[in-house]
């Protein structure tokens, strides 16, 4: 028999790599970094291995460590020294955010990037000012136009400190445009948006709420983040997004969303973030852990996996271990 097509013969060593149609370099990822504000040592995060909560006279260090892997940019989550219904901690201009990034951006070359969202400083844990009756009614969500003027407050407090791109991260219709408005009012026209654009009520969020102490104290996050069932519907925020604004558009979490992924890569002509989130990251330790796969080709594979369906950049707890392998 005679074979017209033999792809294997573009497998051999010498020619994999030539024909190879995705790529992963370190400078296409985003390590997340924790500073606490109560802590005056470094604490190792149980749930996500090898992660820890640092200091903020030590965030600056921790970047280092960072970006010695060929790792460029961070995002940075804060766990602030006290929280209230309005989360006023998120934007104090000696918030632990903003304090962290102005020692990261003084003392390191790395692209900072902070989270905007509130739910590491509301009292209640949601990701903004919530009716007063919230608590005892939990069909009563988070008021999302209250929440847009604290989100802007946010954005430009970070702006100030020195961030290079704020993002987004709490589901609040219209943040981007109240963000970009606010960035542009404040002088910070160069500051970028990075938009949590699709951003799914996700169970893979677990080890980061217990990492940056933000699970909500009642009731879940279905009514402001997007129902899992839907694909659709992320057409549509990713749009509404994209004419707000945003610069980059990230759909997250990332492996069990690859379909959410190709599909943002297809409808809009910016960059496509992805985050592969702490569950996805716990998983594949746990499993490793176990004995049952390995570590290293596993968290390889997953972020090959991400850029192939069409991610530019990704934001992944992996990053500096990752990095130097590349
Ligand atoms: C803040 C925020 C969350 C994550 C990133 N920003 C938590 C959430 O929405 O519950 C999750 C990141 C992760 O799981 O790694 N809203």
């Amino acid at each position: 028999m005679r074979l017209t097509e033999r792809p294997r013969r573009l497998r051999r060593d010498g020619l994999r790599d030539l024909v190879a149609e995705t790529t992963l370099r370190p400078a296409d990822l985003i390590a997340p970094v924790f500073v606490d504000a109560t802590a005056d040592e470094r604490v190792p995060i149980e749930s996500m291995p090898g992660h820890e909560r640092v200091p903020v006279d030590e965030a600056a260090a921790r970047v280092r460590e960072i970006t010695d892997t060929g790792v460029e940019a961070v995002i940075l989550f804060g766990i602030p020294e006290s929280k209230d219904p309005e989360g006023s901690r998120g934007w104090a201009d000696d918030g632990v955010v903003q304090r962290a990034t102005r020692a990261v951006a003084a003392e390191t070359d790395a692209t900072v990037v902070t989270d905007v969202c509130l739910c590491e400083y509301t009292d209640h844990g949601h990701c903004g000012a919530i009716e007063e009756t919230a608590a005892s009614d939990p069909t009563l969500t988070v008021r999302n136009d209250r929440t847009l003027e604290l989100l802007r407050r946010t954005a430009v407090s970070q702006a100030e400190a020195g961030a290079d791109v704020v993002a987004p991260s709490s589901m609040t219709d219209g943040m981007v445009a109240a963000i970009r408005e606010g960035l542009d009012e404040a002088g910070h026209e160069d500051v970028a948006v990075l938009s949590y654009a699709a951003k799914y009520e996700s169970a893979f969020y677990g080890p980061f709420r217990d990492a940056a102490d933000g699970a909500p104290a009642f009731g879940d996050r279905r009514h402001y983040q997007m129902d899992p069932a839907n694909g659709r519907e992320a057409r549509r925020e990713v749009r509404l997004d994209a004419d707000q604004g945003a610069d980059v558009l990230m759909v997250k979490p990332a492996m069990p969303y690859l379909d959410v992924v190709r599909q943002t890569r297809e409808a809009v002509d910016r960059p496509v973030a992805a985050y592969q989130v702490s569950g996805e990251y716990a998983m594949l330790h746990a499993a490793a852990d176990r004995g049952l796969l390995e570590l290293d080709a596993v968290a390889l594979e997953s972020l090959l996996a991400i850029r192939r369906a069409g991610a530019d950049l990704i934001l992944t707890y992996f990053a500096e271990t990752v990095a130097p392998r590349l």
